[in-house]
């Protein structure tokens, strides 16, 4: 095949701004605040929360909404399209134009009668929302339930959007290093340039995050909590030291002690209360392994949070 990658406009005006020395919105890094400031309301419902927020005023939305699959009693809607609209739109208009969505979710259960599943918010998003589909990243673990009329599932997806051609992209936070001995061969090879394979390789959009097994020190007991790795690449690729980072489906909170241990701000809100609870615990966890290295603000109060 082919690398026709020159033939991207997207590349080319990359690769223009790099030659005339200017860097391009997805790779302006702004420096890391002395304290961050992290605004948390528990009881608050999403289009609520949202509804509070400014235009164009943040940087990142972790969004892991509920599926219908009647896990708990907040995740069985009747009007499950109609509801996820209200959100989508919202977050459209929330969004800086360098900002993106996260959203997470799996294609393989879906209630026939009602919708609710990534697959019907991936349509609405399509037809409906300016927002761009980026990536379709998979979540891949390999630990998970076993089956027998079925393969196993062994993975989820996150949907990428952004909202304009100017996302911010972080490649170089993420790299993966590649093996000792591999990187030792490329240091070698004298067609390679030697500080872009000490930064490592591109991780891809398949990402191998083990889950969180019942037992693990992490969870605080909320059945869908997702892993602090898996948020910390998202908001490591997807935003800036000192950006706002939302997450309206908070759930343990893992979105905003993600936030404080990386040096974004934040707002997370949940319909359930335990929210807060849940979150102390959390960060507690993550405070035990000195990650959370600047000061940080817990406040109520979205006025405190340094949006747009
Ligand atoms: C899939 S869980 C999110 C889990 C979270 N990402 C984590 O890793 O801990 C969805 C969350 O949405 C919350 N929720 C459901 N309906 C809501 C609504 N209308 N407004 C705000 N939160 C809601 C639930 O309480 C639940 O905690």
């Amino acid at each position: 095949m082919p690398n026709r990658s020159h033939r991207n406009a997207g590349h080319r005006t990359m690769n223009r701004l790099r030659r005339d020395g200017i860097a391009h919105a997805s790779e302006r890094a702004s420096d890391a605040p002395t304290r961050t400031v992290h605004c948390v309301l528990p009881g608050i419902d999403c289009v609520d929360l949202l509804g509070r927020l400014p235009d164009a005023s943040v940087q990142l939305i972790v969004c892991d909404p509920p599926y219908n699959l009647k896990l708990a009693g907040w995740d069985d809607r009747s009007d499950y399209v109609e509801w996820a609209a209200a959100w989508l739109g919202e977050c459209v208009r929330v969004l800086r134009p360098t900002g993106s969505l996260a959203l997470f979710g799996g294609l393989q259960f879906q209630d026939e009668a009602v919708g609710g599943d990534l697959h019907t918010l991936l349509h609405h998003v399509r037809t409906t929302l300016p927002l761009r589909l980026v990536n379709l990243i998979v979540w891949h673990y390999r630990n998970g339930m076993s089956a027998h009329r079925f393969f196993a599932n062994r993975h989820e997806e996150i949907a990428w959007f952004a909202k304009t051609r100017r996302y911010t992209f972080n490649l170089d936070a993420v790299r993966e290093r590649y093996a000792p001995d591999v990187e030792r061969a490329y240091l070698r090879d004298k067609r390679l340039n030697p500080d872009s394979v000490r930064l490592g390789k591109n991780p891809t959009n398949v990402w191998e995050i083990p889950r969180l097994n019942a037992n693990a020190k992490e969870r605080v007991g909320h059945p869908t909590q997702k892993p602090i790795a898996l948020v910390t690449r998202l908001v490591r690729a997807l935003s800036n030291p000192g950006d706002v980072v939302l997450d309206f489906f908070a759930g343990s909170g893992v979105t905003a002690v993600t936030a404080m241990r990386e040096g974004r701000h934040s707002i997370s809100g949940d319909l359930d209360r335990a929210l807060t609870d849940r979150l102390a615990r959390l960060r507690e966890h993550a405070a035990g392994d000195d990650a959370i290295a600047a000061p940080v603000d817990v406040t109520a109060a979205i006025d405190d949070v340094p949006l747009d």
